[in-house]
């Protein structure tokens, strides 16, 4: 396995493509799921342009709380319900927002995050956690982004859940 990654394609289906396939390679075989979202945060910060923070918030049975990412320190933990993030886990759904100053109760941690995507992972009936993007341009993250970001969570929620 080669950890010198590289992305080519500059359409987002298809770099959502390329990093998921290479997401799926990073993680293949490895059960530690923490090391396993260090990497993923890497490289996703690495493929997907305009972001300024990129990560992951771990479900501890109570709320989330802080995982692996790429960016300025953030808050540690988010009640569930709370904020985009909380959104997230709580209905086990993906929350793209446009506008993160008009998303009630958003939490932010970043001053110059404008929109945010955030991914549920769920494996079986357990929530693990959730990938959460944000970007400092309005309206970022297409119906594409999440398409692939959703595609990359599902072929690693496996190996994020030890
Ligand atoms: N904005 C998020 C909090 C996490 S930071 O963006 C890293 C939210 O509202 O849940």
């Amino acid at each position: 396995m080669s950890y010198a990654l590289a992305f080519s394609a500059t359409a987002p289906a298809e770099l959502w493509a390329e990093a998921g396939a290479a997401a799926e390679a990073l993680v293949a075989g490895e059960p530690d799921g923490i090391a396993n979202m260090a990497n993923l945060a890497a490289l996703i910060w690495q493929a997907i342009p305009d972001l300024n923070w990129a990560g992951f918030y771990r479900f501890d049975g109570t709320e989330l709380v802080l995982g692996p990412f790429q960016g300025k320190a953030a808050c540690i933990r988010i009640p569930l319900g709370k904020g985009v993030c909380g959104a997230a886990a709580v209905f086990r759904e993906t929350q793209r927002v446009e506008d993160v100053h008009a998303f009630p109760g958003h939490i932010a941690c970043d001053a110059d995050s404008r929109s945010e995507l955030v991914v549920p992972i769920v494996v079986g009936d357990r929530l693990v956690g959730v990938l959460d993007l944000d970007s400092p341009l309005p309206g970022r993250f297409t119906t594409e982004d999440q398409a692939g970001a959703e595609a990359l969570v599902a072929r690693v929620a496996a190996t994020l859940a030890g």
